[in-house]
């Protein structure tokens, strides 16, 4: 069941509606056309009650205000380009420096703070809404007119899949990804510290203190980034480890086992004990950043007046590696002119 209603109006005074679609066991997400903004997620706990697992706003203006990306999709390059600056057919583009002197989520006008067109669908799969975006050749300071959608479906197992695709009209580079806060035990909760995390990943990239990739990666054996067996984010968030003090907790990109262009992977779950509630996440990406809501601050009351302190909420932003345009050794973001931009993250629910 979709249903579609009017969110709200942008300063600018663009309306922006907002879809809410249900499946057949009761779950349902809301998203809304302004930054393609996942903005509930309503699953049932072991006792069939009904929680909302995502962190968001109540108006459109809170969204404009927000600068910690709630449920947005972010791009055109998801995550740090060092030095703001990379260099492709051998021209080198100078993009906006918002974070210390980086560039973060594809710089200050991020596709997160656009209001995308949207159309539901009904298909095979499921139910959902799919968000379109033209970006215009130079926007942000990108190469190449690049289009793209994602498109957001609602199964009757539960999975929200999130499907990417683009294209461009000159080479460009291209790192789309979802910045859904979770926290199972409801958005309004207070942190997620108890909540238990697995990762399908023996490496990360080792972050400097700008939490710009070195080009090095780093085993996790022995290190409080070792997820390879279910941990609570809480147990070694504040220790005594470098890459955890440049992150100020977890906030870095894990190397997914088993990466190949297409194929999608199992690559992380989040758990609850409490509720019962679990959360499984897929993707093709080859990395994911898991991002433990460090900087959150409550500058923006949220849902219902709820107060998103510091960790209240964890993304599992699947991507291509932070700053890979500038790291030759990994992945490649590089889109071809005329080829198509593919990819697909799945979260599922289950109890
Ligand atoms: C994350 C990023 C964090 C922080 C956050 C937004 O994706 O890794 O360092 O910038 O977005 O507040």
């Amino acid at each position: 069941m979709i249903k579609q209603t009017i969110f709200g109006t942008t300063k600018d005074g663009k309306e922006v509606k907002e879809y809410t679609v249900e499946n057949a066991n009761g779950m349902s997400f809301s998203a809304i056309e302004f930054g393609a903004v996942i903005r509930k997620v309503f699953t049932k706990d072991k006792n069939g009650e009904i929680a909302d697992v995502v962190l968001g706003f109540d108006s459109v203006q809170d969204y404009e205000n927000d600068d910690t990306y709630l449920g947005a999709v972010v791009g055109r390059y998801a995550n740090r380009i060092g030095n703001a600056t990379f260099t492709l057919n051998g021209v080198e583009y100078k993009l906006d420096k918002n974070d210390n002197g980086n560039t973060l989520h594809g710089g200050i006008d991020g596709y997160d703070k656009r209001v995308w067109a949207s159309e539901s669908f009904a298909d095979e799969k499921g139910e959902g809404v799919k968000f379109m975006l033209v970006s215009e050749d130079g926007d942000q300071s990108y190469p190449g007119k690049l289009e793209i959608a994602v498109k957001y479906t609602l199964t009757n197992d539960n999975e929200l899949i999130l499907e990417y695709t683009g294209m461009s009209d000159k080479d460009t580079i291209c790192n789309l990804t979802n910045h859904s806060y979770f926290n199972l035990a409801g958005h309004d909760s207070g942190d997620v510290l108890n909540q238990l995390i697995w990762l399908n990943s023996d490496f990360i990239t080792e972050a400097d203190e700008q939490s710009i990739t070195t080009g090095k990666l780093i085993d996790v054996k022995g290190t409080p980034m070792d997820f390879t067996t279910e941990t609570a984010i809480g147990d070694r968030i504040d220790a005594d480890y470098y890459q955890i003090k440049f992150g100020a907790g977890y906030d870095h990109n894990w190397v997914i086992k088993g990466y190949e262009k297409g194929k999608m992977n199992f690559i992380a779950t989040l758990r609850d004990k409490a509720s019962g509630r679990k959360m499984e996440v897929y993707t093709d990406l080859p990395g994911v950043q898991v991002y433990s809501g460090n900087f959150l601050k409550a500058r923006i009351p949220g849902k219902n007046q709820a107060k998103y302190t510091r960790r209240t909420g964890v993304c599992f932003e699947t991507q291509y590696y932070p700053d890979s345009i500038n790291k030759p050794e990994f992945p490649s973001p590089i889109l071809k002119a005329g080829e198509e931009y593919k990819t697909t993250t799945i979260y599922k629910f289950i109890v």
